[in-house]
């Protein structure tokens, strides 16, 4: 069958067929922004923008925190040190989330430091993107 035998109906099958056979083949995905973007859009937010309460984080530990609706990852590896990160997987987009003393991803096993982003394990080629913060009285806000 050549194309001029082909009706209309016909030939929007075809092309809902190539579409749906694409989407399998990408999963349609939807193009997520990268860690480094993440960080500068949260840092352009502006010197002194709430990021949460100190009392959120524990010691030791991290927390998953949205900010306009980007998913960061805050952690306090001392009583007086917090750092927040994107919480986008340097590796493949996935997002990051807290774990035991850490940040893990849970796609392929990527596994970061609380103190830095630091890589510790896992496929991801670079640690994550860090966005600058500081203590402000009971309050983790955006440094400048
Ligand atoms: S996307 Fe995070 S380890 Fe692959």
């Amino acid at each position: 069958m050549t194309a001029p035998d082909l009706s209309r109906r016909q030939l929007l099958g075809v092309a809902g067929a190539t579409v749906t056979g694409a989407c399998l083949l990408t999963a349609c995905v939807e193009p997520r922004a990268t860690p480094q973007d993440d960080a500068s859009e949260v840092a352009a937010r502006g010197k002194g923008t709430r990021v949460a309460a100190l009392a959120d984080v524990k010691v030791g530990a991290a927390t998953a925190v949205d900010l306009d609706g980007h998913a960061l990852l805050l952690t306090r590896p001392a009583e007086r040190e917090v750092h927040l990160f994107s919480s986008i997987c340097p590796h493949a987009g996935c997002k990051v989330a807290p774990a035991d003393g850490e940040l893990d991803c849970p796609c392929h096993g990527s596994r970061f430091a609380l103190a830095d982003g630091a890589v510790l394990g896992g496929p991801a080629p670079s640690p994550l993107a860090e966005i600058p913060v500081e203590i402000q009285g009971d309050a983790v806000v955006l440094a400048g």
